[in-house]
């Protein structure tokens, strides 16, 4: 008989704004999950999915000025596919799966950043995504710090990387003031040490969130 008890996988997400590091980090945690004995299914939003990266091609492109609902249903569409196709099925097979972007940051830019009503992204999040991660690093970063590393980076500006400075400074205003009503589930990371100073803090906040976890709390 198959075994029904096993433990589904959790899910941790990487949330900041631009050029916050999200994405340097990433393979640190992926090796401290995978070390820890978690089979680790990554994904990246918007996108993370065939269909879901055809959808951020739309969301990034300039040459579609989007109106925030368009924008904010977008989003959810292609989150919505990764979440039916890919997250659930990961989590339901104890896969833990590791999230760059998640809700948190519709929150942010579609609320705190667009203007919004929360109330409507978090009906969204309970119709559509119907989780909350079980883990949130926040890597909190000064804007233009964030901006400049994104731009040092090279390549073209997308869509969202095109707006104003305020539009990044209400980005980051609402993401730190979700840490601070939901601290239990969203650790702050300060990003602007050197990168080895943020995967030691992140990767230390992670270890305390599975200490917890493999004990099944
Ligand atoms: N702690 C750090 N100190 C200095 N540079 C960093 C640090 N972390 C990342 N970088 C550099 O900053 C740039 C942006 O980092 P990264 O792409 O990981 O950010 P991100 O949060 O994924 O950005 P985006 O939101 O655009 O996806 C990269 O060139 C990266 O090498
Ligand atoms: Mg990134």
């Amino acid at each position: 008989m198959e075994r029904t008890s096993a433990r589904r996988g959790a899910l941790i997400s990487l949330e900041g704004g631009e050029g916050a590091g999200k994405t340097t980090v990433l393979g640190a945690l992926r090796a401290r999950l995978e070390a820890r004995g978690h089979r680790v299914v990554g994904t990246r939003e918007p996108g993370g999915t065939p269909a879901g990266e055809a959808i951020r091609a739309l969301l990034l492109d300039p040459a579609h000025p989007w109106v925030p609902h368009a924008e904010l249903l977008l989003m959810f569409a292609s989150r919505a596919q990764l979440v039916d196709t890919l997250v659930e099925p990961a989590l339901a097979r104890g896969d833990t799966v590791l999230a760059d972007r998640f809700t948190d940051a519709s929150f942010a830019y579609q609320g705190g950043g667009r203007g919004l009503p929360a109330g409507l992204i978090a009906e969204l999040e309970r119709v559509v995504v119907r989780r909350t991660p079980d883990l949130t690093l926040l890597l909190d970063l000064d804007v233009a710090q964030g901006l400049a590393r994104a731009r040092a980076r090279g390549g073209p500006a997308d869509r969202i990387e095109q707006e104003r400075e305020d539009f990044f400074e209400r980005v980051r205003a609402t993401y730190r003031a979700r840490a601070a009503a939901d601290p239990a589930r969203i650790a702050v990371v300060d990003a602007a040490q050197p990168v080895e100073a943020v995967v030691r803090d992140a990767c230390a906040a992670l270890d305390r969130f599975l200490d917890r976890w493999e004990r099944g709390a």
